[in-house]
């Protein structure tokens, strides 16, 4: 399938470069002098300083610029964001710590950055006081110690021309002699220009590339009126180009390439590695009436009184619950495969917790963000639970957390269509539980009638590398037993 845990969610930058250059401008004076430890009498301020890329979780040691909200010369205020990356695991927005003037972007869209190591370098300046500027940096690495720290001060020590304050050198950089504008210059092109996050999710959800929008917000920010108009005009240029547009040619064949997009080019990634574990698929018949029926009674008790803002349950929370229970007895399907690193030995981790992640449909792409701690949870507290992971999911702002930490994975596909899967193993799991769709067939009763039944297909795929048939199997009937005779919970409730 399928399986790629993305999202968007927005993590603020705050890094500290080993030995940070700081220039100070004398205001009016125009003399500058550089201070390695002290900050001394002025109080106006330039420092460039190369921000790091920090640590996006789960051993992640470089992720892909997928684009820029930033370019040189851009005035970024603190959580202003400044590119978007996407790692294995999730596409996570980077916001500034401090307010300042980008002055250097270390990769160009497309490139892997390297997390620990400086991606941007901003001038921070103003009116810092001496305790800011000392909370923001770092201590210096003593001389001669060398590595990054040193290479990072060399790099980012910007001092203007002798007699020009930092104000005015901005200002001649802005626009050319004679020409100084207050207008907020425009943020084109291959640098997306500012926008907040609720404009981005509108981009995509109109598929619309933001770098290519002229934003008539404060300093070129992209508004969403910019995006509507931006729309509207793409559908009149379109409808006024279709009856110029040259027949497509079907006499011979054309091939044309096409770059994967970046979930593609992630799940491609991911997809690959997964397909390296030899997956044993398992599929039965489960009679989903009495879950039906069930379902329907709770539903009827929760629009009269909702709990916990719940109003309605889908079957999901009780299928969840069923896998969590199974999982007692089974607990080899909670566990990951480890593979020492010097003598290749396979081992088994088991957890504790029962960590079920969801495969979401949504607007960005399949995500899979993780219920924690099911064996916890009741199932009102799942479905609670469910509803947040969704709706955040919806608006692309599940966070790093949300989409970390899976032991198992369920994908209900069923509200969707299908009858079977072959559903792919997440990485760091050995089990996943494909849901197909619940349709109603007929069947015979205890008195050979023809009676309507509901019924779904479970299709479960393990590692056959530590999980056997025979284990799957039993595993799969305890999630069976559960869902057919869904009263048997109550009996397990925690
Ligand atoms: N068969 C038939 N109907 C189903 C169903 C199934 N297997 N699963 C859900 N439905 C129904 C629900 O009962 C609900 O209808 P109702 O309100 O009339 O009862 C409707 O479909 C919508 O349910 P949904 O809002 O999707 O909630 P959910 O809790 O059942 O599912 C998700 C939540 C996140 C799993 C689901 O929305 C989703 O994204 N599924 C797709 C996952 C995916 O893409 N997997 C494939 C990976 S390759």
């Amino acid at each position: 399938m399928f399986l790629q845990r993305s999202s968007r969610a927005v993590r603020s930058q705050w890094c500290r470069p080993q030995g940070l250059s700081r220039v100070l401008a004398h205001g009016s004076q125009g003399a500058f002098s550089v201070s390695r430890h002290g900050f001394h009498t002025s109080r106006a301020l330039q420092v460039v300083k190369p921000v790091l890329l920090a640590d996006i979780g789960e051993g992640i040691v470089e992720c892909e610029i997928i684009q820029w909200f930033v370019e040189p010369e851009a005035r970024v205020e603190e959580f202003s964001p400044l590119c978007e990356v996407q790692s294995d695991k999730a596409s996570v927005e980077i916001t500034s710590r401090f307010a300042g003037v980008v002055k250097k972007l270390h990769y160009d869209a497309g490139d892997m950055a390297k997390v620990g190591k400086p991606f941007v370098d901003i001038d921070i300046q103003g009116d810092a006081k001496k305790e800011d500027l000392e909370a923001l940096t770092a201590p210096e690495p003593s001389q001669g110690q060398g590595g990054s720290g040193e290479a990072l001060n060399k790099e980012s020590l910007s001092k203007p021309p002798e007699g020009k304050t930092t104000e005015t050198v901005k200002a001649e950089e802005k626009a050319p002699v004679g020409q100084q504008s207050d207008k907020p210059k425009k943020s084109t092109g291959r640098f997306a220009s500012l926008a907040t996050p609720a404009v981005r999710h509108l981009s995509k959800e109109f598929d619309v590339d933001i770098t290519e929008i002229e934003g008539t917000g404060k300093d070129g920010r992209v508004l969403k009126e910019d995006i509507h108009r931006y729309v509207e005009s793409r559908k009149s240029s379109a409808a006024a180009s279709t009856p110029t547009q040259p027949p497509v040619d079907t006499a011979t064949q054309t091939e044309t390439p096409v770059q994967l997009t970046n979930i593609q080019a992630q799940m491609f990634k991911a997809m690959t590695r997964s397909l390296t574990i030899p997956h044993f698929l398992y599929t039965d018949e489960i009679d989903f009436s009495q879950m039906h029926s069930l379902r329907t009674r709770l539903n009827k008790v929760l629009k009269s009184s909702p709990q916990d803002d719940i109003s309605k349950l889908s079957y999901m929370p009780f299928i969840i619950k069923a896998v969590s229970l199974a999982l007692y007895q089974y607990p080899i399907l909670n566990a990951r495969v480890e593979i020492d690193a010097n003598t290749q030995k396979p081992s088994l981790v088991h957890r504790s917790q029962h960590n079920i992640g969801i495969a979401m449909d949504t607007p960005s792409g399949l995500l899979v963000p993780v219920i924690k701690n099911v064996a916890s949870r009741n199932i009102l507290s799942i479905a609670s639970e469910l509803t947040r992971l969704q709706t955040a999911a919806t608006a692309g702002k599940l966070s790093p957390q949300d989409l970390s930490g899976g032991t198992i994975t369920v994908s209900n596909i069923g509200n969707i269509g299908g009858t079977y899967l072959s559903p792919v193993i997440v990485e760091k799991e050995v089990a996943i539980l494909g849901v197909g769709r619940i349709r109603t067939v007929p069947a015979f009763d205890e008195e050979d009638r023809v009676v309507k039944k509901q019924a779904c297909n479970f299709s479960w795929s393990a590692d056959h590398r530590v999980v056997d048939g025979a284990t799957m199997a039993r595993a799969a009937e305890v999630v069976k037993q559960i869902v057919e005779e869904p009263d048997v919970m109550v009996m397990h409730m925690r």
